[in-house]
């Protein structure tokens, strides 16, 4: 199927770190199956990276080119999908500016990750304006593509409900004909005061929550009516979704199964926590890793017998593993007739393997600086086209053309 008539999916990632096996198989394993699936766009969210990056933002130029060549040392193929940099597509920041003048304050005060990351990252001061944005930064993001899917971990599934509800009300400010309001308010009247009433409360129940259940009761309502016209039904019903035109569809999760990937002090593998291998982590490194990583404690000696369940080598078999050696873990471990070291092994020689190929593309395209950024400078073009379309009706749409 040609790109233009799939739906469109959008992803972005932060340049705060080089990416990890976390990343590999939490996001980009996922990335390489999408984009066979749908138009895709991929993109370095820079912006996002400096809220939390802002009092030494250095680490994002440094890991920038690199989180780029990573990702298309994994096969991420800009045959397929667009890779572009969100800082060289500003129309994010327009409509991000637009957005800010009709966002409800409490709406990004009670994300979830905001007081969240705030009491987590405690070394940063994130009490800024920026990182309060952060949710309508990336709602911007995705709708400025009229994206359909954005695949995400259960971490920023509250954004993107998020970002649609904040495409909801702008298509309800900002989407009807003049007169139409006027007009169905009319309707709503004809149905007498009680049920303009309930009418009313319904509709503010499911444009301002997302109720809908409240949406079901008003159709409902609406198609009891005998007295009303037609085109007043009608009015009433687009009043009530939100009025005439969609200007952003409302874009959907895409809650990928995420693996547990445990780093090497047996939390999840996290730059905030230090205990990460990196997608290109030196061969010697990733073995002198996995080598002193966390096992379960009860195995003090070779001969206490542990709990492979209690033990963060046993989250990389699931990943790496058959169902042979997975078998041959259980038992081993559960009778001591294997070492922690042997285990181990299995791993290392695993995650050198898969990274053996990564490491050689990456090369090829570190050696060649050029290739990477002509295919940046190309997915940014195109993401470019969209967005501009796009702020062009959105300025249209806001009375904002005269310029
Ligand atoms: N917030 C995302 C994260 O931390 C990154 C991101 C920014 C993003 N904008 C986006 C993800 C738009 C999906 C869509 O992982
Ligand atoms: Fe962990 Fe393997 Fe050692 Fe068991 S044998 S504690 S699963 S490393």
């Amino acid at each position: 199927m040609p790109a233009s008539s799939r739906q469109r999916v959008l992803s972005g990632m932060r340049p705060t770190g080089q990416f990890h096996l976390g990343h590999y198989h939490g996001v980009l394993k996922n990335w390489l199956k999408l984009q066979n699936e749908y138009e895709c766009f991929f993109f370095i969210a820079d912006w996002h990276a400096l809220t939390t990056e802002y009092e030494d933002p250095r680490i994002i130029a440094e890991c920038v080119w690199s989180n780029v060549i990573d990702w298309l040392a994994v096969g991420i193929d800009p045959g397929s999908a667009k890779l572009f940099i969100q800082s060289r597509v500003p129309e994010h920041a327009e409509l991000h500016l637009l957005l800010s003048m009709c966002t409800p304050l409490g709406w990004l005060e009670r994300v979830p990750s905001y007081k969240d990351q705030q009491e987590k990252l405690k070394n940063k001061d994130l009490t800024t304006y920026g990182f309060l944005g952060y949710p309508l930064l990336q709602c911007a993001d995705i709708i400025i593509y009229r994206a359909s899917y954005v695949p995400v971990g259960e971490d920023q599934v509250a954004h993107v409900e998020l970002a649609r509800e904040i495409a909801r009300r702008f298509n309800f400010l900002y989407g009807r004909e003049s007169g139409f309001e006027e007009k169905a308010e009319n309707a709503a009247r004809k149905m007498g005061k009680r049920n303009n009433n309930i009418y009313h409360e319904l509709r503010r129940s499911y444009q301002e929550q997302g109720n809908t259940l409240s949406l079901d009761k008003a159709r409902a309502l609406i198609d009891t009516q005998q007295n009303i016209s037609i085109g007043d039904r009608e009015r009433l019903i687009g009043y009530l979704e939100g009025g005439g035109k969609i200007i952003f569809p409302e874009p959907q999760a895409l809650l990928t199964h995420i693996p547990k990937v445990p780093g090497t002090d047996g939390q999840k593998m996290s730059k905030s926590y230090n205990n990460t291998i990196a997608i290109r982590e030196a061969p010697k490194s990733v073995e002198e890793k996995i080598k002193t990583m966390q096992t379960d404690p009860a195995r003090k000696r070779r001969k206490d017998p542990g709990t492979p369940e209690k033990c963060p080598v046993w989250d990389f078999h699931h990943i790496y593993s058959n169902d042979d050696v997975k078998a041959w873990v259980l038992d081993g471990c559960r009778n001591a007739s294997i070492g922690c070291l042997e285990c181990k092994q299995h791993i290392i020689d695993a995650v050198l393997k898969e990274q053996e190929p990564i490491r050689k593309r990456a090369r090829e395209f570190e050696r060649d600086p050029e290739t990477v950024r002509g295919i940046i400078s190309e997915g940014c073009e195109a993401a470019r086209d969209i967005a501009r379309d796009t702020l062009e009706e959105v300025r249209s749409v806001m009375g904002l053309s005269y310029r």
